[in-house]
């Protein structure tokens, strides 16, 4: 059972943090969730029957999770005299989108006149399909209702002009659907507005907040159903990423190991001089899942060329630190095509993520573990904030129970 038991803060806006307390503490008795927004988001103007098929169509969405990339998820609805005609979504790259995979599903149902539900503006152009305005057009739809934006300069808002000035009537949802739909779709609207991936990070720790012991052991922290839905994650996402201290520490695969898994995920590894032995079991797979070694100019030569022979690409990140090498790597990830990056540490690798500002949500499994000692691990290193007042701020915080651990999902940036 997954509740909802703290929307926002009693004080209405930000929660203060006894009640961001209150709320996680409530997570303990039995599998609850708890989620704080720290947003102050009105429900927008959309009729109550708006809602429901608006809604229905970002659940349609979800479907697509996995297969879409580097499109977006999209869902949609036809709706005519209070009934659903047909549903769709956009199931596969390439593949048709939501809209007229909702209008397919309409069959020979008489579409003129009825009203589209759709969780992302309508494109216009003509990509790996043809437009959807053309098919709204042809299906003489008489109302569109959007519940985001679609940020890529190819878009940004053109379709719904163009359907408007071919009579249609246009509701762009606001408020709390406006923002479910965006987060949705977070790797695409960051890939769009930055052309860098959406990066999650993730780690295991104790209760005293320690990913590895003093000695570097970290298997493992979190149970096996924290470890499953990890998996997960990894099929979700385009990539995931580790520096060479975790590499050389565990030896990681970093495939998706699920059944159903909708493909593997790129492997990366930040690795400035090129140290990924050629007996890692990541080298060693690197015919059958890709993998990416991130270097600096000062990895020798020898080092690249025979990652390369073994199947591995190289990639050049440039930069006078950290951050900026983790910036300069996430340009040419973003540049091909990789929109969302699941990044699994170590703490100095993710301590220069979150230096670099890229680290846009956290989950964190906490143990019910004490390791001690001021040698073991923290998630994140890094140079950090000098000052609370300049750390940075969850936009949203929720906390769930996964068996024995607590996760918390953390968002801090929003695209
Ligand atoms: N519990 C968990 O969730 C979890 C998850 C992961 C790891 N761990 C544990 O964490 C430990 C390893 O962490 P770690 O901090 O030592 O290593 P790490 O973060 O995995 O890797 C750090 C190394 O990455 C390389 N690197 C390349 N480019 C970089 C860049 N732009 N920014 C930062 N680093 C870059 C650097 O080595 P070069 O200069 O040689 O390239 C750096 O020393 C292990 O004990 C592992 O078991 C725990």
């Amino acid at each position: 059972m997954v509740t909802e038991v703290a929307r926002r803060g009693t004080s209405g806006g930000v929660a203060t943090s006894a009640e961001v307390l209150t709320a996680a503490c409530q997570c303990f008795p039995g599998q609850l969730t708890v989620a704080l927004s720290y947003s102050d988001d009105p429900l927008g103007v959309l009729l109550q029957t708006d809602q429901v098929h608006l809604a229905r169509a970002i659940e349609l969405a979800e479907r697509g999770r996995g297969h879409t990339s580097p499109n977006p998820v999209v869902g949609a609805v036809v709706v005519k005299d209070g009934q659903v005609l047909g549903e769709g979504w956009h199931e596969r790259l390439g593949g048709l989108h939501a809209e007229r995979e909702a209008l397919a599903a309409c069959g020979n149902a008489d579409t003129r006149n009825a009203t589209i539900y759709v969780s992302l503006e309508p494109c216009c152009h003509e990509g790996r399909t043809p437009p959807c305005t053309d098919a709204i057009l042809e299906a003489g739809i008489a109302r569109v209702v959007v519940a985001s934006d679609d940020p890529t300069g190819k878009a940004s808002g053109r379709g719904l002009g163009i359907l408007r000035d071919e009579g249609v009537e246009v509701t762009v949802a606001d408020g709390e659907f406006a923002a479910r739909a965006r987060r949705i779709n977070q790797p695409f609207r960051k890939h769009a507005r930055t052309g860098r991936p959406w990066v999650m990070f993730k780690a295991a720790m104790s209760m005293d907040g320690k990913v590895a012991t003093r000695s570097g052991d970290s298997k493992w922290i979190s149970g096996e159903d924290s470890r499953t839905l990890v998996h997960r994650w990894r099929g979700h996402c385009d990539a995931v990423v580790v520096g060479i201290g975790t590499a050389l520490a565990d030896d990681p695969m970093l495939t998706a190991r699920y059944e159903g898994a909708p493909r593997q995920p790129r492997r990366v590894v930040f690795d400035a001089e090129g140290r990924l032995p050629l007996s890692s079991a990541l080298v060693k797979t690197s015919r059958d899942f890709p993998l990416t070694v991130v270097v600096s100019r000062a990895a020798p030569r020898t080092a690249t060329d025979a990652l390369e022979a073994a199947g591995a690409e190289i990639i050049v990140a440039t930069g006078g630190n950290e951050p900026a090498r983790v910036k300069s790597a996430l340009d040419q990830l973003g540049g091909a095509d990789i929109t969302s990056i699941l990044l699994e540490g170590g703490p100095r690798l993710a301590g220069a993520f979150l230096d670099a500002g890229e680290i846009d949500e956290m989950r964190l499994f906490m143990a019910p573990l004490v390791v001690g000692s001021a040698a073991a691990r923290d998630p994140l290193e890094g140079t950090g904030a000098e000052q609370i007042a300049q750390a940075m701020r969850a936009l949203s915080l929720e906390c769930t129970q996964v068996a024995g651990d607590v996760l918390l999902i953390a968002r801090l940036q929003e695209w």
